[in-house]
Parts: structure tokens; sequence; C-alpha cells
């Protein structure tokens, strides 16, 4: 038992040998993977999912909607997406991918579909864990033991529509973005689309094409990022690489040596941030009410939205239109503002975000949540420190690469339950929340879910994961340029996940590759010493065989850095093909093992 642990509490977090049976609410991307996990280490998962598939958000959606990354950076480490998607996969390529992942790693046999999580108490004599509530559609509410839970109700399952006054006398249609299912339904009408967020864009964008007319609503525009910075380089480079990483606000969970750097690099990260705006301003022409106000270091941190051109060129060639203001009253043919100006509209489509939903908790133990204005603090964005058998995936984060985030996540908790990674005492797990919350106060923009929000933080989050794993963060290995400026993806942390090959795969697969990075090692050692030789040499003599020579040196560990892994990657989506094909609705419980 961990030092530390002299209460039930503490008791509780220090031993999860009780766990063989978890049941997991939802069926999305986090529940998927949590199942995957948790079923590898023989743990029994039962998936509660009231709608009628798997897949949550991606199932269905709002017209026209779709990754808004290239694929390479929304896959699960463990499957690769299919070559034949292309590069920005719409919602329904997404959800055939997630069936496809369900089908292949046998997650369907644990999910109880159109089955909805009504309440979960704790259970009763003494027991540690659940009594869950659920009721499948058509059938009498029913309950059911667990030992653990897993909340995976995703951060965009609960509509916000504001209310706003005359609503109720309005004559045209209202919905929630997520409502707004087909181009189809804004044909021919006046449209109003409110919000300033990825959804409110995009629906503006889909109306706009078959509308009499589509007006965006906002009232905050917010910072869009290009897919390609200064139309060449792809934004991932910026973003998702250590080296945009670290111009980002500083994080709260860094040495004293990273902290000093930080600071002594202020002025240049200021220097860097105004440029990328005049870079961004430049790039969707942005002027007037539509330059936003927060910086932008600061504004990715309320969501984030990367665009195409086609919000910016239509709005220039005056397909649709877009203005500042907010709904102050509805009308009966339309809105009225809160600067007194009327809009006549046929529908009004809310993209106001999301809230969240605690109900299947009672009062009780939704205080001892501590949820606050700004959202549920959790130790690691998974587990409360004082509800015992219970923790989060998914559903108290957000980042610029959520799957891999989750995967993650289920990896960790996996490790947790399974007693490979043991929890600090509670004690120092809320000095750690703790230092999280005063840390995103300080300058995170105020959001009901800010708690959630890491996005490009993500990097720090997933280095602390993978640390208490006992994982190497750094997973470009020997490639310290790629380390430092190439983009993280799921591919990176594909080999901590298992594969279908069966128990000993992982293993042997993580042998392989430690193999051949050897000897790559090897190879560029020797190359680059050659090459640093002959440069010496001939500095002294000629500038041009200097500078080939200086060239060489710079470029060869790259050159096979970018060869070794086009070969894991090869290797992984071939594997990983066959496998599909070997294995297309197999049971994972059949390849049970332990970590
Ligand atoms: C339109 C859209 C596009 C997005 N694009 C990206 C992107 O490009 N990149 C990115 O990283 N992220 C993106 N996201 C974020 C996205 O939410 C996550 O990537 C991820 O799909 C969330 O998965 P999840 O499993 O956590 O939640 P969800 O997908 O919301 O799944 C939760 C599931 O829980 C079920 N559920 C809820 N309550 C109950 C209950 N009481 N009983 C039973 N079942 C219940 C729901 O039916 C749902 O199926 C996007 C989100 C939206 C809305
Ligand atoms: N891959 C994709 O293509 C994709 C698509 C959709 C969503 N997403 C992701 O999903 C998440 C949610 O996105 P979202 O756009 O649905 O929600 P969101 O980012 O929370 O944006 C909500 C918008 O509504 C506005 N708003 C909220 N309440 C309002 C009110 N009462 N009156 C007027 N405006 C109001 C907000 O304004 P303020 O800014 O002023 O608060 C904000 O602009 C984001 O992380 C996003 O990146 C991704």
């Amino acid at each position: 038992m961990a030092p530390g642990c002299d209460d039930t509490l503490q008791d509780g977090f220090c031993d999860f040998s009780h766990v063989h049976r978890v049941g997991v609410i939802g069926a999305g991307v986090a529940g998927l993977q949590v199942a995957e996990q948790l079923s590898l280490s023989g743990i029994e998962c039962v998936l509660f999912e009231k709608a009628g598939d798997v897949g949550g958000v991606w199932r269905q959606n709002y017209a026209d909607f779709g990754l808004q990354v290239p694929k390479e950076l929304y896959e699960f480490p463990s499957f690769p997406f299919p070559a034949e998607y292309g590069s920005f996969p719409k919602g329904p390529q997404v959800q055939e991918y997630l069936c496809s992942f369900a089908r292949a790693k046998g997650i369907y046999a644990m999910t109880r579909l159109r089955t909805a999580v009504l309440a979960m108490v704790p259970r009763s004599g003494g027991s540690r864990g659940w009594c869950v509530h659920f009721q499948t559609e058509g059938k009498d509410a029913s309950e059911e033991d667990f030992d653990f839970m897993v909340v995976a109700t995703g951060m965009y399952g609960t509509p916000l529509v504001p209310s706003v006054p005359g609503m109720e006398n309005f004559h045209g249609v209202t919905m929630h973005a997520e409502k707004f299912h087909e181009k189809s339904m804004a044909t021919g009408q006046k449209v109003i689309v409110v919000g300033g967020g990825k959804s409110a864009i995009d629906c503006a964008v889909a109306a706009a094409k078959v509308a009499e007319s589509s007006t965006l609503l906002f009232r905050e525009v917010h910072w869009p990022v290009p897919r390609y910075l200064l139309d060449l380089v792809p934004f991932k480079w910026g973003t998702y690489s250590r080296f945009g990483h670290a111009t980002l606000p500083m994080h709260w969970d860094l040495s004293c040596m990273q902290r000093c750097l930080h600071r002594l690099a202020a002025p240049l990260k200021w220097l860097w941030w105004r440029t990328v705006e005049l870079m961004f301003r430049f790039q969707f022409r942005l002027s007037g009410d539509f330059v936003p106000t927060a910086r932008l270091e600061h504004d990715l941190f309320t969501g984030g939205q990367i665009l195409s051109y086609e919000f910016r060129d239509m709005l220039r060639a005056r397909k649709m239109s877009a203005q500042k203001g907010a709904i102050a009253r509805f009308t009966e043919t339309g809105v009225v503002l809160a600067d007194g100006s009327e809009m006549q509209a046929d529908v009004v489509v809310f993209g106001t975000g999301f809230t969240k939903s605690y109900s299947y908790l009672d009062q009780r133990l939704r205080s001892q949540l501590s949820r606050e204005d700004d959202g549920l603090y959790l130790y690691r964005n998974m587990f409360p420190t004082k509800v015992l058998d219970l923790c989060f995936v998914g559903s108290e984060v957000s980042t610029f690469n959520n799957i891999l985030t989750q995967g993650l996540q289920a990896l960790w908790l996996r490790h947790v339950l399974t007693g490979h990674v043991s929890l600090p005492s509670v004690e120092a797990m809320d000095l750690v929340v703790e230092r999280e919350r005063s840390w995103k106060r300080s300058w995170m923009p105020k959001k009901g879910d800010r708690a959630a929000i890491l996005q490009l933080h993500k990097m720090t989050y997933h280095d602390q994961l993978c640390s208490d794993m006992g994982v190497n963060p750094r997973r470009k290995g020997w490639n310290l340029l790629a380390e430092a400026f190439a983009p993280y993806s799921a591919a990176d942390y594909a080999d901590l996940f298992p594969s279908d090959q069966g128990a000993n795969a992982p293993a042997a697969k993580m042998d392989a590759c430690r193999d051949l990075r050897i000897g790559a090692v090897a190879v560029v050692l020797i190359i680059t010493l050659l090459a640093v030789v002959l440069a010496l040499v001939a500095s002294a003599g000629s500038m041009k065989v200097a500078s080939i020579a200086g060239a060489i040196v710079l470029a060869t560990p790259t050159l096979l850095d970018v060869a070794h892994r086009r070969g894991i990657e090869l290797k992984r989506v071939a594997s990983f093909s066959l496998s599909r094909r070997a294995l297309p609705r197999s049971p994972l419980m059949s390849q049970m093992t332990d970590l």
C-alpha cells in the first residue's frame, strides 16, 4: 500500500483489486477505447449507450460536418484510418471508421445499445462499487452492480440553447446546431445562425448554399486557424510540435530550468504570436469587427476553429453575411437585436455550444464532486478525489487531438485499475488539482468548461500520462530535430497500444522497433561523424564543399528518421488491414491478456 493512505478514501485510491466488472456510460470514441483497454486486462466491461449505435457525436450531427484536422491527427493509435478516405473525412466516414474499430475489437459484444443509464448509487452492504439503474428502449428499468464506473458521456452531449424572450411566439423554426442535420432544412429560407464557434460558422456556410439568406450573428469573433500556415506549411507543424507548444503560455507543471527559459524567451514568444496574428489576419482577410480582440495564444483556449477559406470566400462574394450582435427578443417573424435593429428570419439555428448534465448522480454525490462555475476539476482530468470508484474519460477534457487524448486516458486507467500505476495520496492529488485550477484561472479565458480545456497544452498532458505510466514521453526517439519541430500524432504512441495480433504482438513489435532504432542510430552516428570530419577538413579549403557537408550533417538524421517512421507506418497499416480482414467480428474477450 502506498504511503499516506490512512483513511477509507485514501485506502480506496490505493487499491483497486476489487475491480473485475466495470460499467461505462457512453460508446463514443472515449467509451470504445476504455472497453478496448480494460477488456485486454481481463476486466469485464459493459458499455451503456442510449443511442442505436456506437460513435457518439459522429453518429449524426449538423449538415456537412466532418474532421477539422487531417485524419492522421484523428485516429486510434492502434487502428489507422483507411487510406481511401482522403485527408479530411466527412462525418459519416468517421462514423464508419469508429464502427469498424468497434467491430474489429469486439466491442459491440460488450455494448448495450438503446440503453440509457438513469442513475447510479453506491452499493449497499459495505461493498465497493455502484448499483446502476438503466433502461433499454421498450423494456422496464432495471439495475446491476459494478465494481467501478467510467463516465464517457462526452463534452458535447447536452446542447445549450439560450432562452430568449418571445421565442414561443416565433412563427419560424428554432433549433440547436446539432439538429441542423440537412442543408435542405434551409432551402429558400431566411436563416440566422447564432454563435461564433466552429459549429455556428459551419452551419451558416452550409445554409448559405441553399438558403435565401444566411447570416452569422456572433457576440465575439474568435481567431480562425488556417489549414496551411501562409498557405504553405500544414498547421500541425506549428500547433502539434514541441516547438509550437513551447510558445504557449507557460504550463504550471514545469521544472525550474524550463520556467527560467520560458521567462527569458517571453519577449520572443510575444513577438512570435503577434507575427502569427498578422499572418492569420492576412490569410483570412480579417478587418473591422472580424479582428478578434483576444490574444491568439489565449483565444485558442476557448475551443479553437480550424477553417478552410469557404467562410471567408462566401462572405467576400456576398453569398452570406456575418454581423456582431446579440438577440434581445424574438418577434413573430424574426428577431430584434440588442441595438434595437430588426432582422427577418424563418429559421434560427443556435450554434451556442453545450453544457453538462450529471443527472445520473444524486444531489449528495453531485455536491461531493464540487463542480464549479468553470467546470469540474479532476485529478489528471479523470479522477474526482472525494468520490471512490468513479472516473471520467473524455467527458472532462478537451484537446486538439481528442481521440489520442482519450486513448491515453484509457490506457492510463487500465494501468491504475490493474495496479501498474499507483495514484498519489488524496492530499497530493488535491494539490495537483489546485495548482492546475489556479494556473488556468490566472490566464485562460473564462468558460463553463475551462476545467476541461487543455487544447494545445495537450502535449504536457500526454507527457504527464506517459510519465505516470513509466513510459518515455519523448516519442520521436533519437531524432532531436523531429522531437523539437515535427508534429506529434497518434502514430507516435502506437507501440503503447496493443495490436489485434494477440497477446505477444505488442512486445514483439516493440522489440522489432527497438532493434531497428538501434541499427538506425548506429548508421546515423557513423554518417554524421564522417560528415563532420569531412566538413572540418573541407571548411579549411572550399566553402562549397563545406556547405554540402554541413547540409549532410543536418539532413541525414531527418531523412533517416522519415524513412524509418515511414517503414513503421507502412508495417502498421499493412498489419492492421490484414487483421481487419482476418478478424472482422471476433470478440476481444478471447484475446484477453494482462499487461
Ligand atoms: C461536430 C463535432 C466535430 C468535432 N471534431 C473534432 C475534431 O476534428 N478533432 C477533435 O479532436 N475533436 C473533435 N470533436 C470533439 C469530439 O467531441 C471528440 O473528438 C470525441 O468524438 C468525443 O467522444 P466522446 O466519446 O468523449 O463523447 P461523445 O462522442 O459525445 O459520446 C458520448 C456517448 O455517450 C452517450 N450517453 C450520454 N449519456 C448517456 C446515458 N445517460 N446513458 C447511456 N449513454 C449515454 C451518448 O449517446 C454518446 O453516444 C468534435 C465534436 C463535434 C461536436
Ligand atoms: N471538427 C469540427 O469540424 C468541429 C465542428 C464543431 C465543433 N467542434 C468542436 O466542438 C467544440 C464545440 O464547438 P461549438 O462551436 O459547438 O461550441 P463553442 O465553441 O462552445 O462555441 C459556442 C459559441 O456560441 C456563442 N454563445 C454561447 N452562448 C451564447 C448566447 N447566449 N448568445 C449568443 N452567443 C452565444 C459563444 O460565444 P462567445 O464566444 O462569446 O462565448 C461561442 O461563439 C469545440 O471544441 C470545437 O472545436 C469541431
